[in-house]
Formats: structure tokens, C-alpha cells, sequence
């Protein structure tokens, strides 16, 4: 096991590049499987989730090589169409592979996810939305067993414009029989990412960004490259550790507008942003301002930087209330920031923050990855040391996490440890 020794106080400055998306990479991955041929998916980001979906595609067939952030998939091999239970459950994306396979072969076996480490993740929207297509869904000893012969077009609404049914019902419906409506679809980055990319393979597909697509479906789709967006979470993430120490640092190839939301809230919490096609400063002015925030689908702030900006805001002058209304328990990180003195209650789905004058290192436990990147900000800020542990929680999402606040001179490094 590894833990991260955090000697906090330093105030970061410099430049820093921000890798390439997590949970865009995710979605185009598997979208490969809807063609027999080779694909490069260029700005992969070296973390862990990446490798987990890359041993699970080539469990099914495909062959797969990932060289400095390029991934090179050739699925002219692919012949088997179950994603096991040891895989899917370390990573609930990997439900991605269920559209894609169902598409392209007529037959899925995909392991139910499970839960994750803050409560239910549903997947309900995904198999209604098969079902719609025209597949039949048994589930059978926790696997999903979904048979069809070629799925047909069909008008679809989600109730919840869930990132991950949107992105499963669009690679679905790409090679289905006729024309597929999606209303109320996610609008994420990573989905008009997806979007993109199937287009680019022979797909069509309208209203690309909105809450309506429309997909014609065709009979084949070729192999195609692309180049991955930007993490916008991890960007926002190295943004607060910038303005969690008192610092000025510039993020390099990032998309601002991706960021919009979260840059708001950052000027209203007192810091100065600056920002051009694929750079973003930003600059600490002294104190930090409470402010407000409630979670939302995009562009709203998005439920990944809740558990960052309850850090900064533990530092913050007042009070400030965090309401999380797409995940309402995702809170774990609460008793590990108090633990480093942060004040905080967790009504309903709500964390009251009071701002404390400073925080103070201690040991604490990473539970997940976003609650593992907010132990790392509040470490950075704490006077004294603070251990972390349990730290493969952030190397799910974050590319050696660890290096890049080193550059920006953190006092941070991995150790060994047998703690658990
Ligand atoms: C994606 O998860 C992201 N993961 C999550 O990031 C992110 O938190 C989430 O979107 C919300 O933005 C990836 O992209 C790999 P959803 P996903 O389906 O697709 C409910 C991280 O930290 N829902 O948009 O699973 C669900 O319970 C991860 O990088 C249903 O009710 O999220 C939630 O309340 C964590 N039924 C809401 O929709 C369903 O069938 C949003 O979930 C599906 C979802």
C-alpha cells in the first residue's frame, strides 16, 4: 500500500498541464467496439480507471496498446461479449461496454455494478433505454443479460439526464435500425466528447451538446482517431489547490469553458481568474469569501468538485452551505476533514461549512476518489504534517497527483506503507 506525506503551508506557484479526460477516455474506449478496426485515442491520462478498462476490453477480445498517452485499440478480434463481475466491480464505468456490444453482436453479459463507496448508483435508466431499443433484459445471478436482433430506433426521455445512460443509448443507437430521439439527454463534456467521436467513426448524430439528439442509425461504423478533451475536473481540482494555499498558478492545455461554472464561484470566493483558448491563471488575493454552492448537471457545478470546494471553503471567512443534489450522501470526506479541523455538519443533503482561521495535519483515510483529492487540498493548506491514506482511491482519476503540486511546489511525496 501507498500513503501520501503532506508538509503543508507552501504556497503554489508556476505552471501545470492538465491531463486529459478521465471520464471522456472512458466512454470513447468502449465506443471502439462498434468497429473491427484500429483506433488511437490521443491525451489518454495515465490513471488507474484507464488500465481497469483496458484489461476489461481485453478480456473481450480487443488489443490494446497505451504508450504516452496514446491508446491504440483494434477490435478485429473481439469475440467475447461478457464483462465479469472481478472487473465491473472495480469500476462501475465499465457498464459502457453494454451498448456497444449489445449494438454490435446482439448480445451482452455485463455484471450488475454494485453500489459504490457513498450509496446507490442506479442503472435503471441504461436498461430501460435498451429495453426501448428493442433488446430483451434478463438479469441472472447479478449479471445483466441483454439479447437482441438488430436494435431498432426509438423516441427515448430520461427522467434524470444521467451521463451514462446518454452515453450508452448513443452508442446503442448508432447502429440501430432507424432514427433514435433522445430528450432530456446529459450535455456533459464527455458525452459531446462521445458524440463527437462517433460521428467521426460514420455515425449520425444531431443536437450534439443538447438535451435533444437525435441519432439515424447506419449499418456499419469505421475505425476513426481522436483526441481526448481535458479533464475539467482535474482542472478545477488543481485550481483549488492553488487558491486553498494562498497561490498564483496557471493550468495549460485545459478548455475554460468547460471550467465556466466553477470560475464564477472561484472570483465570488475573492480570487482572480484569467483565462485564453487553453490556459486558465488564477491568482489569490488574501482572504477567501464564503460562498455558496449546489451541485447540478452541466454546466452547473458539478458533483465531482463537491467534496474540493467543501475544502476550500473550510478555510473560507463565514459560513457556507454545499448542497449535493445529484449523489445526497456523497459526503464521506466530512469526518476526515474534520479531522483536520475543519467545522462541518452534514444536514441532509447538505454540508453546513463554518470557516476555520486554519486547518492543522493529521492522519486521515481517503474513502473515494473525489473525497481522497479533497484530503490532498485541505493537506496542502494544513499547518503541520498530514498522512493520507488508502491514496489508490486518487489514482483512479488523477495522473500522479502528487507530481504535478510538486512542480508547483507542494511538499507532498508517496511512501510505502503497511497501514491500511
Ligand atoms: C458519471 O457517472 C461520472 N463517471 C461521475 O464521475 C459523475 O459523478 C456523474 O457522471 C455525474 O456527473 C463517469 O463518467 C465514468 P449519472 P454516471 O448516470 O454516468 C442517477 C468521478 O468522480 N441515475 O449521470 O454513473 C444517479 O443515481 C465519477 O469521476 C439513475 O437514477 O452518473 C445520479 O443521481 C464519480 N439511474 C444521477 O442519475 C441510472 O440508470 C447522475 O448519475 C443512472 C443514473
Amino acid at each position: 500500500m501507498e500513503k501520501f506525506i503532506i508538509r503543508g503551508g507552501k504556497i503554489l506557484e508556476g505552471k501545470v498541464d492538465v491531463s486529459g479526460a478521465k471520464n471522456s477516455a472512458l466512454a470513447l474506449m468502449p465506443a471502439t467496439l462498434l468497429n473491427d478496426g484500429i483506433n488511437a485515442i490521443e491525451n489518454t491520462p495515465e490513471v488507474n480507471d484507464i488500465h481497469t478498462m483496458i484489461k476489461l476490453m481485453t478480456e473481450l477480445g480487443s488489443n490494446i496498446n497505451f504508450d504516452k498517452h496514446r491508446l491504440t485499440i483494434d477490435n478485429s478480434n473481439v469475440n467475447n461479449q461478457v464483462a465479469p463481475y472481478e472487473l465491473v466491480k472495480k469500476m462501475r464505468a465499465s457498464i459502457y461496454v453494454l451498448g456497444p456490444l449489445l449494438t454490435r453482436f446482439g448480445y451482452a453479459k455485463v455484471s450488475m455494478p454494485g453500489g459504490c463507496a457513498w450509496g446507490p448508483r442506479p442503472i435503471n435508466l441504461h436498461l430501460e433505454a435498451m429495453k426501448k431499443l428493442g433488446a430483451e433484459i434478463e438479469l441472472e445471478l447479478g449479471y445483466i443479460i441483454a439479447k437482441s436482433k438488430r436494435l431498432r430506433g426509438a423516441k427515448i426521455h430520461f427522467d434524470v439526464p444521467s451521463v451514462g445512460a446518454t452515453g450508452n443509448t448513443l452508442m446503442a443507437a448508432a447502429l440501430a435500425k432507424g432514427s433514435t430521439l433522445i430528450s432530456n439527454a446529459a450535455t456533459e463534456p464527455e458525452i459531446v466528447s462521445l458524440a463527437e467521436y462517433l460521428t467521426k467513426m460514420g455515425a449520425k448524430i444531431n443536437g450534439i451538446g443538447t438535451k435533444m439528439i437525435e441519432i439515424e442509425g447506419v449499418d456499419t461504423l469505421s475505425p476513426a482517431d481522436y483526441y481526448n478533451i481535458p479533464d475539467r475536473i482535474e482542472a478545477g481540482t488543481l485550481l483549488i489547490a492553488a487558491g486553498i494555499t494562498g497561490g498564483n498558478v496557471t493550468l495549460c492545455n485545459v478548455m475554460p469553458n468547460h471550467v465556466d461554472t466553477i470560475l464564477i464561484k472561484l472570483e465570488e470566493a475573492g480570487f482572480r481568474l484569467e483565462s485564453n483558448e487553453n490556459e486558465i491563471t488564477l491568482r489569490s488575493t488574501g482572504a477567501i469569501a464564503n460562498v455558496d454552492v449546489t451541485t447540478d448537471v452541466y454546466p452547473g457545478f458539478p458533483t465531482d468538485m463537491q467534496a474540493q470546494w467543501i475544502a476550500l471553503m473550510s478555510l473560507a471567512n463565514g459560513t457556507s452551505t454545499i448542497t449535493d443534489t445529484i449523489y445526497p450522501d456523497r459526503f464521506n470526506h466530512v469526518p476526515e476533514l474534520a479531522r483536520l479541523g475543519a467545522n462541518i455538519e452534514v444536514v441532509n443533503n447538505s454540508a453546513v461549512v463554518k470557516g476555520v482561521g486554519k486547518l492543522t495535519g493529521a492522519k486521515v483515510m481517503s474513502t473515494d476518489l473525489r473525497a481522497s483529492a479533497s484530503l490532498v487540498l485541505a493537506g496542502l493548506a494544513a499547518s503541520g504534517t498530514t498522512e493520507i491514506l488508502r491514496i489508490y482511491h486518487i489514482d483512479r482519476g488523477y495522473q500522479r497527483i502528487e507530481e504535478k503540486l510538486k512542480t508547483l511546489g507542494a511538499d507532498i511525496e508517496r511512501v510505502k506503507t503497511d497501514e491500511y
